[in-house]
């Protein structure tokens, strides 16, 4: 990997993984690309956008023609796609622009690979692809081959996605990989997903609304660890396949938010239970030995250790969650980041 196109850089694991590259690869050239959705937050590259190899352009995967000009300009040897549309309770809400972003604009990038050939192309999906297993399942896991039953808007667009990709793969030979990661937790993580939203709930003692009666499992790995397995299958995953990244790290949600809770010295009665999500998958698990065995790549994170970490994180850096509530992130690229934002 030495061009590196990265979409979606600016949310939650796009901009760790930037952050992860550059630590890791000293001769990699990164090339942003982010629309800046609600979802995308310039703060999350505030120690990065500085660097020499770096650079960042404003700009919508659903927008052909300011792909192929950033392709035909960048000419990336790798494109890694983490833009998606990414929380399933807006997907529930107004499905339309999941199907336009995590489907119309990987085929817009896939066309842009073609036009400019690259030596990757890497899909980021998820586990939930999959559909869900029972609550009483213990053991089975999904593989890479377990049919596709997604639950919701959200899964099936991403379905959608990886068949795309693959189905270019076969028919125009371009080099395609597709990991399932699982539910990732860590720092700069928008706060309506799970973790972030209930910690900063807590934190101003208001209630923390728990779906159904709490009892839906995930698993949930550290964004280092779906960051390195990211690399691990974009660098040495072969062409036309797909790899699941998964930890093993069940945990059902009224035990998680209990957890935080525990952290954060708060206590219990905050707790309330709402009316359930539409299509609420029960659990999630996977099997991730094709990543072990073939690209060498397992979770390596201790859950306690790094969950404590990150719960810390959000009390630590309360600004950062305000300037979200505020809104004020939302002109970052106009006021403090302005000189480094590209556009075509
Ligand atoms: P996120 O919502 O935090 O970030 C998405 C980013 O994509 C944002 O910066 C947004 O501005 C950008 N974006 C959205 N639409 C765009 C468009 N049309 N053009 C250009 N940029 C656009 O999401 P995330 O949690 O970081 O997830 C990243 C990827 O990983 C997604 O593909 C998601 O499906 C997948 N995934 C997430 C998890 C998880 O637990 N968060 C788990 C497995 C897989
Ligand atoms: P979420 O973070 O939205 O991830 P996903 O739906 O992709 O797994 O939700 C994680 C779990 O937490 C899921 O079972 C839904 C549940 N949940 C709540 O109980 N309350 C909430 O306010 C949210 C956002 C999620």
């Amino acid at each position: 990997m030495k061009r590196v196109v990265v979409t979606g850089a600016a949310g939650f694991i796009g901009s760790h993984f930037t952050k992860h590259l550059l630590q890791s690869h000293s001769d990699v050239n990164i090339i942003c690309i982010d629309s800046l959705t609600y979802a995308g937050n310039f703060d999350n590259l505030k120690g990065e956008i500085k660097d020499p190899r770096l650079i960042f352009y404003k700009a919508d995967i659903l927008n052909k023609r300011e792909i192929f000009e950033i392709f035909s300009r960048e000419n990336p040897d790798t494109v890694i796609n983490f833009a998606a549309e990414s929380h399933v309770d807006r997907s529930i809400k107004d499905p339309e622009i999941f199907m336009n972003t995590n489907v119309m604009g990987v085929q817009n990038l896939l066309e842009a690979c073609r036009e400019c050939p690259v030596e990757r192309f890497h899909q980021i999906s998820t586990d939930e692809v999959y559909g869900d297993l029972t609550l009483d399942s213990h053991g089975k896991l999904f593989s890479e081959n377990s049919i596709l039953a997604p639950s919701g808007v959200y899964s099936a667009s991403k379905a959608s996605a990886d068949l795309l990709a693959l189905s270019y793969c076969k028919t125009y030979g371009i080099p395609v990989t597709v990991s399932r990661g699982a539910n990732t937790y860590g720092p700069n993580q928008y706060p309506e997903k799970l973790i972030p939203l209930m910690i900063y709930r807590a934190m101003k003692n208001k209630s923390l609304p728990l779906y159904g009666k709490g009892i839906n499992v995930r698993d949930w790995i550290s964004v280092k660890d779906h960051c390195r397995g990211i690399v691990a299958v974009a660098e040495r995953g072969r062409s036309g396949e797909i790899y699941n990244i998964g930890c093993g790290c069940e945990i059902d949600n009224i035990t998680l938010v209990k957890r935080i809770l525990d952290i954060l010295g708060k206590p219990y009665s905050l707790i309330e239970f709402v009316e359930d999500r539409k299509g609420h998958d029960l659990r999630y698990a996977m099997d991730s030995t094709k990543a072990q065995k073939e690209i060498g790549w397992k979770a390596l994170d201790d859950f306690d250790e790094t969950f404590e970490k990150t719960v810390k994180w959000y009390a630590e850096n309360k600004n950062w969650s305000e300037k979200i509530f505020s809104g004020e992130y939302l002109k970052l690229y106009k006021t403090d980041y302005s000189e480094y934002v590209l556009s075509v």
